[in-house]
């Protein structure tokens, strides 16, 4: 369904790098909403994955940049407003990448050379993002970013690894770059905790079916998908959510409030019996 909510707005979308993928959805959903937007992706990823078909299916332009690099940045959003004749309305942060979940390194046992790269990628390239975006007074009032977050920066998932504090990095960057970009230029700045979602980046995550499965018991709502997530956002990008800011918003199903739920304390029962 379409209500026209992002018609005339105009936006960088961060991180498609497959039909998985949460910005993959939401660059659909905001083509449908009647937003116009540039895509880009670290060129790697642009070389592995299958974003030139969205860029095709949404008529739009993919930029390539590595968001730890502030030239890259820098070339992205002045080459976007180019192309989009004007300055930008929303930005969706979708970037994560751990390499010591990638190398398998167990929390205790981090390569701390790993550790920056993927604070760098995950939690500084926002950083980096928006400075670029507040220097170059890039954003029209009330412009919205967003960035999309994991329930791990507060409470603990063991196997989520050194991903836990990049997120809780990302959270805080939010709050304290809102500040500056609310008083300033009048845009909000929010993050989405977001359920587990089976794409690329979520896979990467050990133990990902088991964790997926847990999390989907635990919801009165079930798990939120990358499509609901999507529309979340396409929400927040809107005018009917200009107040907004400063939030990191959980979109999960009711997850992050549950103690137990009745299916996982049966199952949990199940399996103490059976021992
Ligand atoms: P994905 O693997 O489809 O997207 C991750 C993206 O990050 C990829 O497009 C990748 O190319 C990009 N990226 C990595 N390094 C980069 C760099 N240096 N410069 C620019 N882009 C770079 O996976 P997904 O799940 O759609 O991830 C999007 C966001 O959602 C990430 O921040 C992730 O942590 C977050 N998230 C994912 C959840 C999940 O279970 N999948 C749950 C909660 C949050």
């Amino acid at each position: 369904m379409s209500y026209n909510l992002l018609k005339g707005k105009k936006g960088i979308i961060f991180g498609a790098l497959d039909e998985n993928s949460i910005a993959w959805k939401t660059a659909e959903r905001v083509k449908e909403e009647g937003g116009e937007f540039v895509l880009t992706n670290a060129p790697i990823a642009l070389r592995m994955g299958t974003i030139k078909e969205l860029a095709e299916k949404t008529g739009s332009e993919v930029i390539p940049a590595d968001a730890t690099k502030i030239e890259d940045l820098e070339n992205l959003v002045e080459k976007s407003m180019e192309i989009l004749g004007g300055k930008i309305d929303f930005v969706l942060h979708a970037i994560g990448m751990s390499v010591n979940v990638r190398k398998g390194n167990h929390y205790t046992e981090q390569n701390y050379d790993f550790t920056q790269k993927g604070w760098d990628i995950s939690a500084v390239s926002f950083h980096k993002t928006m400075q670029v975006l507040y220097k170059k007074e890039a954003m029209n009032e009330w412009g919205s970013i967003v960035a999309l977050s994991y329930m791990a920066a507060q409470r603990v998932f063991p196997d989520y690894n050194d991903m836990a504090d990049n997120k809780a990095f990302l959270e805080s960057i939010a709050r304290s770059f809102g500040y500056f970009f609310g008083k300033d230029h009048k845009v909000r700045v929010n993050t989405i905790s977001q359920s587990p979602t089976p794409t690329t980046a979520g896979q990467g995550v050990k133990g990902f079916d088991g964790f997926i499965a847990y999390a989907d018991k635990m919801s009165p709502l079930g798990n939120a998908t990358a499509l609901e997530c999507a529309d979340y956002t396409v929400s927040l990008f809107s005018d009917l959510t200009k107040k907004v800011t400063l939030q990191n918003l959980f979109h999960d199903g009711g997850f992050s409030n549950m103690g137990v739920s009745q299916e996982v304390m049966e199952s949990f029962v199940k399996g103490q019996e059976e021992k």
